[in-house]
């Protein structure tokens, strides 16, 4: 059983999975209503990290077609909605892009196709928003004309180990037979399918895990704080609570949560206990605690200045890592910038380096670059590191920094202050 797949939204979720398909066979369009996105990909040129030119070489080889015309959607039995699940101004779910593309879809949506929403987004909404929508402007009945399922994806941007086709892959249909229908999809380039009773119970297992995730890395930042003031290593504590071979997972302090799914899914699930009159309290809290991390590590810079008798008003200070984890170049929800504006709201002259990124703005302020690693140790009075790419961990250069303040836990020496 092969299909013919439109993927609607071509960012980090959407372009791995057309990649899969297209290699299994499938006969693949890729819809994205960012023209720039579309003839990027036709001229050959990725814009998501862990896909390079080469896949989509191999990817317009095997006939991927990438376009603003949502009349590929027509033409496929398959059609999966991958778009931005941002939050609006007062950090409550914009749906704007899931309605949007829904209707896009049902425009064109042909009686015996499969439709799969697989944006983070909160219980009830592929149901009570997708499902109406759909049906209101096709004319066609969810569970019967078409099949429905919702798949979240679990994509870890960067991690060499685990990626689409050997994580396993969560559906939940409208009905049984959507959900067999679902199953089946995803098992010809998934390895592991796991059905869940329904809609409802596949979208809250994606945001079960992010909270999960969420609320453990607020608990070690709060004993990273707590560690520190009482002069114990919380990372040695770690490695040794590790091994534990049942009952504990460790997690790792850091200078803050990042990336598109941390710091908002949570909010998520907080807008829906809030409509029924519910404070998810643990929630709120790893919030709270995550929020208070950058200027944690801020503060720990003065202290580090502190100690060599040096002000941090006028300091020079340089950030390595402004993506929001190792070995990626997304910036969205980066702690690097609040972090970057409690130093300069204190004085300091921060700059940074990543090879990830061409530029790092905060406020709408240019922060100046550092090109060249050999230049650090000139350069910073204190450097900090934010995220560990690579380049900074195979690095001898920075060991001849005075004083690296450390969120990684990666760094060694005389001249590190771990967090
Ligand atoms: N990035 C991750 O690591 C990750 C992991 C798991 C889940 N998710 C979830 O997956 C969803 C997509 O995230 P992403 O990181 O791929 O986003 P992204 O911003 O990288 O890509 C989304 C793409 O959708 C396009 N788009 C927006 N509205 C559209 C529309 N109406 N029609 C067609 N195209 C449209 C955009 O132009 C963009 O190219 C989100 O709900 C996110 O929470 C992301």
């Amino acid at each position: 059983m092969t299909s013919s797949l439109t993927v609607v939204g071509l960012g980090y979720v959407g372009l791995p999975m057309a990649l899969e398909a297209c290699r299994v066979g499938m006969r693949v369009s890729g819809l994205d209503s960012d023209p720039s996105v579309a003839s990027g990909l036709t001229a050959g040129l990725s814009h998501v990290d862990d896909i390079d030119s080469t896949d989509i070489a191999e990817m317009l080889t095997l006939g991927f077609n990438a376009t603003t015309d949502p009349g590929c959607i027509g033409d496929s039995d398959v059609i999966i909605i991958c778009v931005p699940t941002p939050l609006d101004k007062d950090r409550n779910p914009d749906l704007a892009a899931v309605k949007e593309a829904a209707i896009t879809v049902a425009e064109h949506l042909q009686p015996g196709s499969l439709i799969v929403l697989e944006s983070t987004t909160y219980p009830g909404t592929t149901e009570d928003m997708v499902q109406p929508l759909v049906e209101e402007k096709s004319g066609l009945t969810a569970g019967v004309d078409f099949n429905l399922v919702y798949s979240p994806e679990r994509i870890d941007p960067g991690n060499p180990e685990w990626g689409l086709c050997n994580t396993p892959k969560i559906v939940g249909g409208l009905t049984s037979a959507c959900t067999e229908r679902g199953v089946q999809f995803y098992s010809q380039f998934v390895d592991t399918v796991v059905p869940t009773v329904g809609l409802r119970e596949a979208e809250f297992a994606k945001l079960l895990e992010n909270t999960y995730r969420h609320v453990n890395i607020a608990l070690i930042n709060e004993m990273a704080v707590f560690c520190h003031e009482i002069g114990i290593d919380l990372w040695a504590s770690i490695d040794a609570a590790a091994t534990k071979p049942f009952g504990f997972e460790a997690f790792r302090p850091g200078p803050g949560v990042g990336g598109h799914c941390i710091p908002i899914d949570p909010n998520y699930l907080s807008w829906v206990a809030k409509r029924i009159g519910y404070r998810l309290r643990f929630v709120e809290l790893a919030q709270e605690v995550s929020e208070r991390m950058p200027a944690y590590v801020a503060r720990r810079a003065q202290d580090a200045l502190n100690r060599s008798m040096k002000p941090m008003n006028g300091s020079r200070i340089v950030i390595a890592g402004v993506t929001y984890k190792a070995n990626v170049s997304d910036q969205r929800e980066s702690p690097a910038k609040p972090v970057t504006a409690h130093l300069k709201a204190m004085g300091a002259n921060v700059s940074f380096i990543d090879s990830h990124v061409d530029s790092f703005t905060v406020a709408g302020e240019e922060i100046p670059r550092i090109v060249d690693i050999g230049d650090v140790a000139k350069a910073a009075d204190v450097l900090i590191i934010l995220q560990a790419h690579n380049e900074f961990l195979d690095s001898r250069e920075l060991g001849h920094v005075d004083c690296i303040l450390d969120t990684s836990g990666k760094f060694f020496g005389d001249n590190v202050d771990r967090l």
